[in-house]
């Protein structure tokens, strides 16, 4: 297999994160210099999934702060949180965005020192560490995830919960990738996912490179595929799961949700503890992304839909966790009920 590549990363002294909305067809690298740019990425989804998002926000803090003529800590601070805001305005949905702003912002907070130079050397420091955490957590919920999988042939995923959506082996493919590693090929159904397609364009590109067996279907093959038997398991990510247990995600995941129950087939969650929203009681709260309405209304570059129609565009949809078989996280298996489990585990 081979080594997944790094969609999001520091290499030779800058940033550095493959253009996804230029996948499968080029594998385009960019090189964002300053704080603007990779807003930018993040919002056009050049860089996008959860964890992604959260490591290129902490690279874009750097960015923002690190040529800073800050005279103390208080000015540098200031610095900071503008920057912090500003990163924070790219997408409202995923909370590791937030949670990784915040995580470099206490750190500069907490430390003891008014050396502007110091400090900004602790926010490449945190920023690092954000990105090398990751797939440490990655890892582990390939391992966690491989231990209720292993009876399992094939399964169903939504959207793009794999490298690419971290900063290696994925949250919902990396027990795919893990059992792969310990000599079981699981066969995976992928949702093409409407409207932009991270599923076929994003998925199918890298299990194919990693040589997992895969089939691509439309999103409302689904309930096709499940009602033939083809798949015994569905596992997806998270953008955000609040204390108890509902998860929001790529718009269309609740569907798919439903259909494994009626199906009697287990819905796996995957994700890292830096997607839990604790601060948050249950789905009903957390903030959904709407996009561009031409992203419904066109398929590529051609217009599909009559002009002057009403469009609903959201980015992401809310689980409601009495559908969630389990939540896979790097420290271990949650399972109902959510909101006791959830709450002893973090
Ligand atoms: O809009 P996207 O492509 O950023 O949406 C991504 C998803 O919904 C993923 O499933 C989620 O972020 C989990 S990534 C490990």
């Amino acid at each position: 297999m081979l080594e997944p590549i790094a969609p999001i990363n520091w290499e030779k002294d800058q940033v550095v994160i493959i253009d996804q909305t230029c996948l499968p067809e080029k594998e385009v690298y960019i090189y964002p210099q300053k704080v603007e740019e990779v807003w930018d990425a993040i919002k056009k989804l050049k860089v996008r999934g959860a964890p992604a998002i959260g490591i290129a926000a902490a690279f874009g803090l750097y960015l923002a702060v690190k040529d800073s003529r800050a005279g103390d800590k208080k000015g540098f601070l200031a610095e900071l949180n503008k920057a912090s805001d500003y990163l924070a305005s790219s997408r409202p949905t995923a909370v590791n965005l937030f949670w990784a702003l915040d995580r470099v912002k206490r750190a500069v907070e907490a430390a003891d020192t008014d050396n502007v130079a110091d400090l900004i050397n602790l926010v490449h420091k945190e920023a690092l560490a954000i990105r090398d955490e990751d797939e440490a957590m990655c890892r582990a919920i390939g391992k966690n995830g491989a231990s209720l999988l292993r009876d399992v042939d094939s399964v169903l995923t939504h959207c793009n919960a794999g490298t690419l959506a971290t900063s290696r082996f994925g949250t919902a493919l990396s027990p795919i990738y893990e059992l792969k590693k310990q000599g079981k090929l699981l066969k995976v159904f992928v949702d093409e996912t409407r409207p932009l397609l991270q599923g076929a364009r994003l998925t199918a590109w890298e299990l194919h490179q990693a040589g997992i067996p895969l089939t691509l279907i439309t999103d409302n093959m689904a309930a096709a595929v499940m009602a033939r038997g083809w798949v015994q398991a569905v596992i997806v990510g998270a953008d955000r799961i609040t204390a108890n247990g509902d998860v929001a995600n790529k718009i269309g995941t609740y569907g798919v949700a439903i259909l494994a129950k009626e199906h009697n087939i287990p819905f796996y969650v995957a994700a890292p503890a830096s997607t839990f929203d604790l601060s948050l009681e249950s789905g009903e709260q957390i903030p959904i992304e709407e996009r561009n309405p031409e992203e419904v209304s066109h398929f590529g570059l051609r217009r599909t839909a009559p002009e002057g129609i009403d469009i609903f565009n959201p980015a992401f949809d809310v689980t409601p966790s009495r559908y969630v078989t389990a939540i896979i996280t790097e420290k271990g298996v949650i399972r109902p009920p959510y909101k006791q489990n959830i709450a002893k585990m973090f």
